[in-house]
């Protein structure tokens, strides 16, 4: 953490916004990687609730020193309104969570969600182009990677999910925004993919199920998650015990941090 008696006049200033505020994590995650990057910067939280976002932003916007700003809920949709412009994924997902202010105090919002999941992927060595995913869960951290893995050009983007009418939707949205894509809704039933990515929560808790048979894995596949703790969920354990390659869930939130800093303007090589 950047020491208080650090800050001057220089220094820039990073908000994280939300509503309740105590739990936020970004500025203990940005604050001691601008510390450790030598950048005068700061983030701090900012209690902002919704009936107030707008007189705020304005507020924020004609302050100079004011870069930009995560955004947890409630504001991730209300604050695309108050965008200037807003990037591929953003529009694709139908919400922000990180915004920044260009040299012309224009608000640019995205969404990192699904492209820090294909980032991490990637920088893991591990392709997406031309691969059959089978992704579990519809929930919204899934909607972004749906939009992510299609514009990375995965062969067949298949959905399973609990609540059936959402991996409906989510198929839906996806085909209409990538006609070119193989995209269904399907039974969780693992056989014949390339990547098994696990967007559900479960896995959060011990005693939680597994969301697919174990059973039904493949040697060859590559199992993926996105829950960062605990590292080892049961499916990844399952996998490994299978055979199978595994992905953490660290990676994904690792790059997206990236992508914020690099909209801030900062190039925090991961
Ligand atoms: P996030 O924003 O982290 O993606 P979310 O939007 O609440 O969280 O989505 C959670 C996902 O985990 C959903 O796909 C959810 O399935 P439903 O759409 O059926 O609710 C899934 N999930 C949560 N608990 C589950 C459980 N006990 N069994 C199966 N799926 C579960």
């Amino acid at each position: 953490m950047k020491a208080t008696l650090s800050i001057s006049g220089k220094t820039k200033i990073f908000g994280c916004i939300s509503d309740p505020i105590e739990h936020v994590r970004a500025p203990s995650v940005f604050n001691p990687l601008f510390e450790k990057h030598g950048v005068d910067a700061v983030m701090v939280p900012l209690h902002i609730s919704s009936k107030n976002l707008d007189n705020v932003v304005s507020g924020l916007k004609a302050m100079p020193n004011f870069g930009g700003m995560a955004i947890t809920l409630p504001h991730k949709l209300p604050i695309m309104e108050l965008c200037d412009q807003i990037g591929k994924q953003g529009q694709l997902v139908g919400a922000v969570n990180f915004a920044a202010f260009d040299d012309n105090r224009r608000l640019i919002g995205d969404n990192c969600d699904g492209t820090g999941f294909v980032n991490g992927m990637l920088a893991a060595g591990y392709s997406v182009a031309n691969k059959r995913v089978l992704m579990i869960g519809s929930g919204g951290a899934a909607r972004a990677i749906a939009f992510s893995l299609a514009d990375s050009g995965v062969a067949e983007l298949s959905i399973t999910n609990r609540t059936i009418v959402k991996a409906d939707e989510l198929v839906n949205s996806v085909y209409k925004a990538y006609p070119d894509i193989l995209v269904n809704s399907v039974d969780p039933d693992p056989r014949g993919y390339d990547i098994v990515l696990n967007t559900t929560s479960l896995g959060l808790k011990r005693e939680d199920p597994l969301p697919i048979n174990p059973e039904a894995l493949e040697r060859h596949q590559l199992v993926a998650e996105i829950i960062m703790n605990p590292e080892d969920t049961p499916i990844l354990l399952a996998a490994k015990s299978r055979g199978c390659k595994i992905h953490y869930g660290r990676p994904m939130f690792d790059h997206q941090v990236a992508i914020i800093a690099s909209l801030f303007g900062y190039d925090f090589n991961i």
